[in-house]
């Protein structure tokens, strides 16, 4: 029970507090996930006082790309890469890696390897970095279900395997949304005391909702699909929101409501979002929250990936929005 008269709350559920009550329900666990998404906070953290630029005159320095001590800053991108990188690996709970910084898996020395697969994104929406609107990373986990060394092909399964998934969305605060398959919980970061603390146990996704996410620069582009489902909100006079940071645009479909959309164009048939690490986890965190995930033609997470870097359109958010879009395509014959 949280204490009510005190300024700091000496008894707040801090993100480790509730996966280890989470761990504890299940009577053979060995307390890896938990360790895991320990390690993925700790990376969470930095990044996120990198780009709220916390040590200025590290990432800064008085002379744009060297900073005090000459030395030449890291790009947000890549810091927030090799953070996620150093503290998974040095968990001793995984084996393997895709990261989308990396052309090719990253295998974890054997010395370290524990039994879990960790797909991510480690700063999403690299066109909002410089401006300063908001950002995210992104991460899907597996369980390695193979034996022997672990190949590329340990990290090709369907996102109907996943064990837990998350993101972290660095935006007016820096909040964490988490679902290890029972549920989807969000944690505000309280900078006061350097913890994730839940703020959103249990979210929801409405089954309908009245904004509509696309970017709608590519309209001549789209199939007769899409076209069709976005006039029709026009003419429903549903609200329109695209960010164009895929973690703000989903977390605000989750708490509000409506649709996000990156479908296939003329030019990107694929569309533009990656399977593995930012539609797979997305979808997992969607349905989790009541609401649906599709490629227009099949649910998100039973694709089966045949490559680490695959593209897949990908529409989701509330149930009955999302349904919409489906009929169309079927409408379409597509
Ligand atoms: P990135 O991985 O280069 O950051 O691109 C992914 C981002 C997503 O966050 C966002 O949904 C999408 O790209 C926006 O793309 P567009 O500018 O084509 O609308
Ligand atoms: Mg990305």
């Amino acid at each position: 029970m949280a204490s009510s008269n005190n300024v700091l709350d000496t008894n707040a559920m801090t993100l480790t507090r509730f996966t280890l009550a989470e761990q504890k329900k299940a009577p053979h666990a060995t307390g890896d996930l938990t360790q895991l998404l320990v390690s993925i906070q700790t990376a969470v953290k930095a990044i996120s006082s990198a780009v709220r630029k916390a040590g200025i005159a590290q990432l800064y320095g008085l002379a744009g790309d060297v900073n005090v001590q000459g030395e030449e800053v890291k790009k947000l991108d890549v810091l927030a890469n090799d953070l996620f990188i150093n503290m998974l690996t040095s968990s001793y709970t995984t084996c393997l890696l895709v990261s989308e910084e990396n052309k090719t898996v990253i295998e974890v020395e054997k010395e370290r390897q524990g039994k879990y697969i960790v797909c991510f994104d480690p700063l999403d929406g690299s066109s909002n970095i410089d401006c300063l609107v908001s950002i995210g990373s992104i991460f899907s986990i597996y369980r390695k279900s193979s034996d022997g060394d672990p190949t590329v092909n340990d990290a090709l399964q369907p996102g109907n395997t996943l064990v837990a998934a998350g993101y972290a969305l660095y935006g007016s605060a820096t909040m964490m949304v988490i679902s290890t398959g029972d549920g989807v919980n969000g944690f505000m970061l309280d900078p006061s005391i350097g913890e994730f603390v839940l703020t959103d146990p249990g979210m929801k996704i409405k089954e309908k909702g009245k904004i509509y996410s696309l970017n709608e620069g590519y309209a001549n582009l789209w199939d007769p699909a899409v076209a069709e489902y976005v006039l029709g909100k026009k003419a429903k006079k549903a609200g329109a929101r695209y960010i164009g940071s895929m973690v703000a645009d989903v977390h605000r479909t989750i708490k509000y409501g409506g649709i996000f959309m990156y479908p296939a164009t003329a030019d990107s048939p694929k569309g533009k979002l990656r399977l593995l690490y930012e539609c797979n986890p997305m979808a997992f965190l969607v349905e989790q929250a009541g609401g649906k995930a599709t490629t227009g033609k099949m649910r998100i997470l039973d694709i089966v990936p045949t490559d680490i870097h695959q593209r897949t359109p990908i529409f989701l958010g509330s149930a009955g929005d999302v349904q919409e879009i489906i009929d169309l395509y079927t409408k379409h014959n597509l």
